[in-house]
């Protein structure tokens, strides 16, 4: 067990120590939610005032691209591939869901589903009308009512 403890210890010392991030924000990184870009979003958006900055807002995904070209010409640097992914990433965990809107898409990103089930959303809403809340949502097959909870503060009906 001791020896476990220690080997784990090690790991974030044997990469490149002048690509630790602060204490702060190696604390922080359990408040935001696994999956592709946050690394990207830790290293372009730690800089100046930290990834937090995005914690607590939901923005569209035009306004979001718009924060992130607002930051760019603050002088975030990262590559194309990173900015995307940041972009994605944000759209993912902290944008505001029109769900009676948005494409299938745009549904297929922000709700993290399979194309068949942002699809099933979009017929739901041609055939029977707008959506009139979470519970008509969760009527669509295969929508998972866990992942509808857990996005609940998102959407706009
Ligand atoms: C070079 C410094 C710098 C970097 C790197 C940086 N920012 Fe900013 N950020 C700022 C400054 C300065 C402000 C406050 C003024 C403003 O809003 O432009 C700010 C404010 C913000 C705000 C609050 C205001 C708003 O528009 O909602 C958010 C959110 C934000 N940044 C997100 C990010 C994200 C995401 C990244 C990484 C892609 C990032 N920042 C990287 C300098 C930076």
């Amino acid at each position: 067990m001791a020896i476990a403890a220690a080997a784990l210890a090690v790991i974030p010392s044997a990469q490149s120590p002048a690509a630790q991030p602060p204490a702060s924000v190696e604390a922080s990184s359990s408040r935001f939610p696994p999956g592709p870009g946050r690394d990207a979003l830790f290293k372009v958006c730690s800089n100046c005032h930290g990834p937090e900055s995005v914690l607590g807002q939901l923005k569209t995904h035009d306004e979001w691209s718009k924060t992130l070209d607002e930051m760019a010409n603050n002088g975030a640097q990262g590559s194309d591939e990173e900015w995307s992914q940041i972009l994605a990433y944000l759209d993912k965990n902290y944008s505001l869901i029109f769900i009676n809107k948005a494409s299938a898409k745009d549904l297929e990103s922000m709700l993290d589903v399979a194309p068949g089930v942002a699809e099933a959303i979009v017929r739901r809403r041609s055939e029977k009308g707008k959506l009139a809340s979470i519970d008509d949502l969760k009527q669509v097959p295969g929508v998972a009512a866990a992942a509808i909870d857990a996005r609940k503060e998102r959407f706009i009906f």
